[in-house]
């Protein structure tokens, strides 16, 4: 039998994770994997923190600490909110491990030494004052498109362009704010073009009726445009050191690193036996992933497999499309998300609720919303009012007519044979949905057993029969407990902690579902546990709550971008003046012969300005902006004719003119190389 390896995208160690990325990746590759275990085949579910890549240095330099400690601070939130969270991962890795190290090296080196590898000499941005390449997101630059002063070399976050960084306008360096130089540097590239020619293009079309069609639809495209060889190395000094000579200061590219964490976090779990899983042709591979991933899972990572020779290829990729959270899209540096170690605190033991939530409106074959109201109901009139209400009525009522305990099957009336059927049925649509990927499908299904049980309780009674017809209500109830049994054990992929609650009220243990699930489970006479609510009501307050939270970052981001907006603005432009008004000022070069401080007056600068003509003094307020030292022998542009006044008691004889930016900051008004003193300016 089939062998299986269930990948979710390993997460990026430099935030928490928030409800877009459970429902696009975590929460259906659980779902999947909870399904295969309960279907008892043998099946690894791999994931781990992606720890490398520029965005890591990035927040490491923003807070001022090392790249280690970023990832050691986030792989530790997110695991913990995993866990919570019931995502039951076989081994959650990391990629800054030794064991990760050693396997990507190893794996670019056994590419290298095929000769796979192209070499390319190109020239990228150097930062002269750090003395580094510089990676995308450490240019920013003009837009060349929308104009926007802060965008970055890869992309313009206000127009959404892709760009590259010499596409930038008057671009400069994150680190030290100096406009970078170009040099030369080299790389090594998978070459996707050729690989695209000898056999992608053949595997990739064979997909087309087993992928989800978002997911071939993507592949395809980017095939027919034609694949270009991929950079797998980089500048970097965090990373994975490339393994050969002449790589001083060169990382592994996080995107050929990173779908290896699969392969090493595999090699961890089971250092003996990873192999009967990777290198199995019988062993299924199937990673997780939003759609933003699609072209690294579908394209590049089976390239590298491919190339390797050693490795299964993925047999799916189901990609989920995006989630957006009250009709925004969720944004980490918007702070526009809810953050899942933020509701395990607000909801606690409240992890089902937003699984269901999640997976009923999960982003299968389109973008979807998420909101606290929609949360709200799902939660009060379907898990509250259906499977909750459902089960706590069939307990409660066996508990009160027989001592909890599972009465005997009378006579079965049609009623009774339609909700046995719906026993044996429901479950076979939940796992031909389950094995399509179509999960919401799934959940739907298992709800519409509790939906039949509720009905079939309102329509029998069972409470007023039991005033006239005992042996009736015996049946009801044995029935509504085997269709509490099925619900046990069929909610068990989606809500976990809520199987578990259900079992222990029902004293059984979790069932294997390789087995027929009939209505015949429980024995006559079976004691059950104590009953208890499996979900309660969540009141308008606690929503609210939720609400208030995220118009709060909404209106304080609101402000932020307004104070920015002002502080950059611009000073409108004054009233239109005449020519003839214009050439009343002689503007003329002078250069500064001498500079001091004045006394009690911590704007000023008392200069000697060699005007050509004349030599005079210029009193002039930027001594909160320069030293004396450092503008002596400088060129200025000075108003020559201005009528003298005195300032701090000396008499100035004119003005020198200063270009001031929207911050404040002065720049001197000069030719652009030196000139003549008293050289006219009009
Ligand atoms: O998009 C992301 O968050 C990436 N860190 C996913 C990597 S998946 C894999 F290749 F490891
Ligand atoms: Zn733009």
């Amino acid at each position: 039998m089939s062998k299986y390896l269930v990948t979710a995208a390993l997460p990026y160690a430099n935030g928490p994770l928030h409800i877009g990325h459970i429902a696009g990746c975590y929460l259906p590759s659980d779902i999947f994997v909870r399904y295969l275990r309960l279907m008892n085949r043998d099946v690894k579910f791999i994931c781990g923190s992606d720890e490398h890549g520029v965005p890591i240095t990035l927040r490491a330099k923003k807070e001022g600490v090392t790249p280690q400690e970023v990832v050691d601070k986030y792989n530790a939130i997110m695991r913990d909110s995993f866990k919570e969270f019931g995502i039951s991962f076989d081994i959650y890795h990391r990629t800054s491990d030794k064991v990760h190290h050693e396997t990507a090296s190893g794996f670019f080196k056994n590419l290298y030494d095929k000769g796979v590898f192209t070499e390319e000499v190109s020239e990228q941005y150097f930062d002269e004052a750090a003395q580094m390449f510089l990676a995308d997101r450490y240019i920013t630059g003009t837009c060349p498109k929308c104009g926007n002063a802060n965008a970055y070399g890869d992309q313009c976050e206000k127009c959404g362009s892709s760009l590259s960084p010499r596409e930038l306008i008057n671009p400069h360096s994150q680190l030290s704010g100096q406009p970078p130089i170009l040099k030369q540097t080299k790389h090594w590239y998978l070459p996707l073009d050729k690989m695209q020619e000898e056999w992608l293009n053949k595997w990739i079309l064979s997909k087309e009726d087993s992928w989800k069609k978002s997911v071939f639809g993507q592949c395809k495209s980017w095939l027919d445009q034609g694949l270009q060889p991929r950079a797998v190395t980089r500048d970097l000094d965090w990373g994975v050191p490339v393994p050969v000579a002449d790589s001083q200061g060169k990382v592994l590219y996080v995107w050929f690193d990173a779908p290896i964490g699969y392969i090493s976090a595999t090699k961890a779990l089971l250092p003996n036996d990873w192999e009967s899983y990777w290198k199995n042709p019988d062993c299924k591979l199937i990673h997780f992933i939003g759609k933003d991933n699609i072209v690294f899972h579908c394209i590049i990572f089976p390239a590298m497999l491919k190339a390797h020779g050693d490795y299964i290829l993925p047999d799916n990729v189901p990609a989920n499309e995006f989630l957006n959270l009250e009709g925004d899209k969720i944004s980490t540096s918007r702070n526009w998300a809810v953050w899942l170690h933020e509701y395990l605190v607000d909801f606690k033991d409240k992890q089902d609720v937003l699984r269901y939530v999640l997976c009923a409106t999960a982003p299968e074959t389109k973008d979807n919303d998420f909101t606290w109201k929609d949360f709200q109901d799902r939660n009060n009139n379907e898990l509250v009012a259906i499977l909750g209400n459902f089960v706590n009525r069939t307990l409660v009522l066996t508990g009160k007519y027989f001592e909890n305990k599972v009465p005997a099957r009378g006579e079965l009336h049609e009623a009774d044979k339609v909700c046995l059927e719906a026993i044996a049925t429901i479950p076979q649509q939940v796992k031909e949905s389950i094995e399509k990927y179509r999960f919401r499908e799934a959940l739907a299904s298992m709800m519409d057993l509790a939906r039949a049980g509720n009905k079939y309780l309102a329509d029998t009674e069972p409470w007023k029969l039991a005033k006239t017809d005992m042996s009736r209500v015996q049946t009801i109830l044995n029935i509504s407990l085997e269709i509490t049994v099925a619900l046990a054990s069929l909610c068990e992929p989606f809500l976990p902690f809520t199987a578990e609650k259900i079992r222990t009220m029902m004293n059984i243990n979790a069932r294997d579902w390789s087995e027929a699930f009939t209505g015949n489970l429980l024995s006559e006479g079976h004691s059950l546990g104590q009953a208890a609510l499996l979900f309660d009501k969540i009141e308008d307050d606690a929503i609210n709550a939720q609400i208030d939270k995220l118009n709060a970052t909404k209106a304080a981001k609101a402000a932020e971008e307004s104070a920015t907006a002002e502080a950059t603005a611009l000073k409108p432009l004054k009233d239109v003046t005449t020519y003839d008004d214009f050439v009343k000022m002689d503007l003329r070069v002078g250069t500064i012969l001498t500079a001091e401080k004045v006394a009690k007056a911590d704007k000023l600068l008392k200069l000697t300005i060699d005007t050509g003509i004349d030599q005079r003094t210029v009193v002039s307020g930027i001594a909160m902006h320069f030293s004396p030292e450092e503008i002596i022998g400088k060129q200025v542009t000075l108003l020559a004719n201005l009528a003298p006044r005195k300032i701090k008691g000396i008499e100035s004889n004119g003005m020198i003119l200063m270009a001031e930016d929207a911050d404040g900051k002065l720049v001197f008004v000069q030719p652009s190389r030196t000139t003549t003193p008293g050289s006219t300016i009009a």
